[in-house]
């Protein structure tokens, strides 16, 4: 079996693929002959990213590709479901909604404390200073991360633009974090998974407070 999990909800497929040597890939099959130039110099690693990512797609939606807008955010053509995109090898993990969805994967990493003030803000910072400390930092970023996959801007910062509120380890499935600028305020609820050493979040949009989603690029 190829996949590792499968986090499937009500509104969401959401595969976890983990690779082993003995996975086979059709190049030919896999690879959009538009990236051909773009994956011929990728690293051995990268490519089975990229790879696994196309495989899932391939069972899920067999006759779509996957596109890019300017900015990175994947979308779908024929583009009649949101994608979000996560990888870190040897895992790569690919959501499929008819809603807007974000996913992302942070592997624990004490490193991470060094780097805290550049996505924490002031709030965050007081309440994740714990002997907890590596493992809250982990989902914040994870969270945060895929909030931003979900409501990108190149004019927001993870530090100033996107919260998220206190939480315990124990109870990682149902976070509440934000999106926001002077002007509004979009919320939701993030679902953390540990898997191995590492901390996955989905982030998907179904709640009533949110008001707006600016576009950002032309796709
Ligand atoms: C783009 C970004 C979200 C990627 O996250 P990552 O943890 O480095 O890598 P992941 O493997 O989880 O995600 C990579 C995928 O994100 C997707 N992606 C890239 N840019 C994106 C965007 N603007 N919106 C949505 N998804 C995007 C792509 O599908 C990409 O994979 P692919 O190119 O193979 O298709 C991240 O690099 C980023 O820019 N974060 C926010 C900005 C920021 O402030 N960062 C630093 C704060 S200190």
């Amino acid at each position: 079996m190829p996949f590792y999990q499968d986090l499937t909800d009500e509104n969401a497929a959401i595969q976890f693929w983990k690779y082993n040597e003995d996975d086979v890939f059709d190049h030919t099959d896999l690879i959009n002959p538009e990236d051909f130039a773009k994956v011929e110099h990728y690293h051995p690693k990268k490519l089975i990213e990229y790879l696994m990512i196309r495989q899932m797609l391939k069972m899920l939606k067999p006759d779509h590709k996957i596109l890019y807008k300017t900015i990175g955010q994947p979308y779908l053509f024929p583009k009649d479901a949101f994608i979000s995109i996560s990888h870190s090898y040897p895992f790569a993990a690919l959501a499929i909604s008819q809603k807007r969805v974000g996913i992302d994967m942070e592997r624990i990493q004490p490193k991470i404390v060094r780097v805290k003030h550049k996505f924490l803000n002031e709030a965050e910072l007081s309440w994740t200073e714990t002997e907890n400390e590596v493992e809250l930092l982990t989902v914040i970023w994870a969270v945060k991360e895929a909030l931003y996959k979900l409501h990108p801007s190149k004019l927001w910062s993870l530090k100033k633009h996107y919260e998220v509120e206190k939480f315990s380890l124990n109870a990682l499935s149902e976070i509440c974090c934000r999106v926001f600028d002077m002007d509004f305020e979009d919320a939701y609820t993030a679902r953390v998974t540990k898997m191995e050493d590492y901390y996955f979040a989905v982030v998907e949009e179904d709640h009533s407070l949110n008001f707006r989603i600016p576009d950002t690029s032309p796709f």
